[in-house]
């Protein structure tokens, strides 16, 4: 039984090789997972795909052709896979709910502290013998109101810390979550929400979230607040954020994802010309600080993903059905 992984990078193989006990081949191929390179996969019972493959209708049904029965997601995120025409081609698909929600939740932090106390240009004075402090003047994060949009699992991760620092913590969710009012989280709409010194979004990419951060939104958040997206790059409308950082009105902005992350980030581009005028625009400002798609990203959560994500595949290739639901999304 194979399973051949799409747009796979050094790291996954190895954790994957780790933790792989099922018995499957492991196939990997470097290249996203579009219409065009579909066509790479062969004698294949199942394919594993990460956050900027392309599993949409025509891709759904070349796999099914070529007698794929799973696709089985390496990520929380399922943005990008067409659901509806998975199911229509007979075709299971699984992810990975909850692999280390405290990576996700620790990575948006250090964006605010790092926006805020301007770590990464003190280090680079130090090592230039500049010790002056003009240009570094933080603030306390303690006391601050900090809105959380979306406390699923990195978002109720997310709380839980900035709780520790002593914050305010304003949240907005379709579901309100009993555990988190009890630990402190006022539950307020949306409109309250964006009115926090910090906010930091949490919710999946859908038809009701994309571009949730738009020109109307901005100019409902406070003057010089902080924004941070580690959740999806569509949430986010990049001109108008690049707008509200001209303004001033966006004092800070913190983002591991990008709307057009898919042609640059996970891939060495220092030889090249970038032609994404936005990203080039977001680099230029002093006050954004840009990782690419980072968040997830530490020995804990590779793990868990590599252990999840085996284990599913080969409980979907046998039987066609998993114990996890939360794991099952068709
Ligand atoms: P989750 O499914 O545990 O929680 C999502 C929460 O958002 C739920 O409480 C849900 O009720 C809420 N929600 C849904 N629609 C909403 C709306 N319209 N408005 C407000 N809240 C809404 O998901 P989890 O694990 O917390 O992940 C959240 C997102 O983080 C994922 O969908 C993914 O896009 C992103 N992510 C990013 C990673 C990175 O490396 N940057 C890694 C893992 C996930």
């Amino acid at each position: 039984m194979k399973i051949s992984f799409f747009s796979a990078q050094p790291y996954d193989k190895i954790f994957f090789n780790r933790y792989n006990q099922t018995g499957l081949e492991l196939d990997f191929k470097e290249p996203q997972l579009t219409e065009e390179t579909v066509g790479l996969v062969d004698n294949a019972e199942a394919v594993c795909v990460f956050v900027n493959d392309k599993v949409n209708a025509s891709v759904c049904k070349q796999l099914a052709e070529k007698g794929v029965k799973v696709i089985a997601l390496r990520c929380a995120g399922f943005n990008n896979v067409d659901l509806e025409a998975a199911k229509l081609n007979g075709l299971r698909v699984c992810r990975v709910p909850a692999y280390s929600p405290e990576a996700v939740a620790e990575h948006a932090v250090t964006m605010i502290l790092t926006l805020n106390r301007k770590t990464h240009k003190a280090y680079n004075r130090v090592r230039e013998q500049n010790f002056s402090l003009d240009g570094l003047l933080g603030f306390n994060v303690h006391g601050k109101t900090v809105g959380v949009i979306g406390t699923g699992n990195i978002g109720k991760a997310f709380c839980r810390i900035m709780l520790g620092f002593g914050c305010r913590v304003l949240a907005f969710d379709i579901i309100a979550n009993k555990e988190m009012e009890a630990a402190g989280v006022e539950y307020q709409p949306l409109i309250e929400v964006l009115k926090a010194d910090i906010v930091s979004i949490h919710c999946p990419l859908n038809e009701q979230t994309k571009h949730l951060v738009n020109a109307e939104t901005i100019g409902m958040m406070k003057k010089g607040v902080m924004l941070i997206n580690t959740s999806r790059g569509a949430m986010i409308d990049t001109r108008a954020v690049i707008d509200g950082l001209k303004s001033g009105h966006i004092a800070y902005l913190g983002i591991d994802v990008y709307e057009q992350e898919e042609h640059l980030f996970f891939r060495d581009l220092s030889g090249t010309v970038i032609q994404d005028d936005e990203i080039q625009r977001l680099m230029s400002f002093s006050n954004v600080l840009i990782t690419a798609h980072q968040a997830f990203f530490t020995d804990e959560a590779l793990s868990q993903i590599a252990v999840t994500t085996l284990n599913n595949t080969l409980q979907l290739i046998k039987s066609g059905n998993l114990t996890g639901q939360a794991a099952l999304l068709v």
